[in-house]
């Protein structure tokens, strides 16, 4: 069996599976030669000759035991009829929800028709993956995916998306509910078409208090998850809701995913605790200790190792592969959790 579907159902490897967030990418100089073909970020994610080739490099470069779908979490907007662009340097764009009735628009109903090539990459990447790499579909959770559609991007605290879930508490619901249920249909037709482990990125989960992360976080991550398990009993979901410190061990309780990724900041034996009971493990090397390199890199890489080897483990980064990070610090990462 793979390596991380193995971890997955609960088994211990050693050396544990390795895959990063963000392998692909532009720290790549063949992603960056592949990307300068197409006009637009989203072009380029809706053509599965350049998303199947993206999604590969990396395998072919480092032979990471997963490959990740190459695409975007902000695919769903646009397929919900939101106008989503990605400025070169500026990162995305959206034109912002402003209220019930831009809500109202928002039209589930050519979803599948509109995600039609991400379908078809994961078919063509079904034939084309290395027979011991497994391929994982993600999508973006509700509240992230939420605070960019209401932000009109990125935002360092998204203090409109959680001004809008105070003040209109109902219709931000609503908004949320469609998320849900089109993220849901979304990763269950991932599925359908072969992806074998599903990631889920909350990567806003950490600027709400408890509450709120209990409605907004762990709320419609248990619906997706029982969604999707309905579709796929044995598919492994990993949720990643980034910045959730203390909030990591209710995650891992009560969501019903299989795995949680950490984000850096997570100490690791906090999480070795209360954490690891109830969940694999997959995570958290700092993405810039990576692009550092040297002894640092040694020692950080060594600490994760000895604290979560013992049980089911996958090895990745707290956050993306960040751009400017050399090729060679990969190879090294690689040398060091395999043993080399
Ligand atoms: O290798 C992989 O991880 C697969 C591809 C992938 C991308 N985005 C490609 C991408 C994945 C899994 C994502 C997820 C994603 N997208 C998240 C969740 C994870 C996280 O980073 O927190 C979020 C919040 C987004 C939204 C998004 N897309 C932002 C904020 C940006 C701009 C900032 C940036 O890093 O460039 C993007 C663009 C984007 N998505 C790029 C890539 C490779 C860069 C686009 C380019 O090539 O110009």
């Amino acid at each position: 069996m793979k390596t991380i579907l193995q971890t997955l159902n609960g088994t211990p490897i050693s050396p544990p599976p390795i895959w990063l967030m963000r392998q692909a990418g532009r720290h790549l100089e063949e992603y960056l030669n592949l990307r300068s073909r197409a006009d637009t970020f989203l072009d380029f994610c809706y053509s599965p000759d350049m998303a199947v080739e993206a999604t590969l490099q990396p395998i072919r470069r480092y032979g990471m035991d997963a490959a990740i779908l190459f695409s975007d979490i902000l695919v769903i907007p646009d397929a919900l009829g939101q106008r989503v662009s990605f400025v070169p340097g500026q990162g995305p764009q959206l034109a912002p929800l402003n209220g019930r009735a831009s809500i109202k628009q928002l039209d589930p109903t050519n979803l599948h028709d509109h995600l039609a090539p991400v379908y078809e990459s994961i078919r063509r990447l079904k034939t084309l993956l290395p027979e011991a790499t497994a391929l994982i579909g993600f999508a973006g959770a509700p509240w992230t995916v939420a605070t960019y559609m209401i932000e009109g991007g990125g935002s360092k605290d998204c203090q409109k998306t959680r001004t809008y879930a105070y003040e209109a508490t109902d219709d931000f619901q609503v908004l949320i509910d469609l998320l849900v249920e089109t993220t849901a249909a979304y990763l269950i037709r991932q599925a359908d078409e072969g992806a074998e482990v599903i990631q889920v990125f909350d990567s806003w989960a950490g600027v709400l208090p408890p509450i709120q992360f209990d409605a907004w976080v762990i709320r419609p991550f248990q619906k997706i998850v029982a969604a999707v398990k309905a579709a796929h009993p044995g598919l492994p979901i990993i949720g990643f809701p980034r910045g959730a410190g203390l909030g990591y061990a209710t995650f891992a309780a009560q969501t019903g995913v299989d795995a949680v990724s950490l984000d850096s900041t997570v100490p690791l034996a906090w999480a070795a605790k209360n954490v690891q009971p109830n969940a694999v493990i997959q995570g958290n090397l700092d993405n810039l200790i990576l692009r550092a390199g040297g002894h640092q890199l040694k020692a950080a890489v060594g600490e994760i190792l000895t604290t979560f080897s013992a049980k089911p483990f996958i090895f990745n980064l707290g956050h993306g592969v960040l751009p400017d990070t050399p090729v060679a610090h990969v190879e090294q990462l690689l040398d060091m959790v395999r043993g080399g």
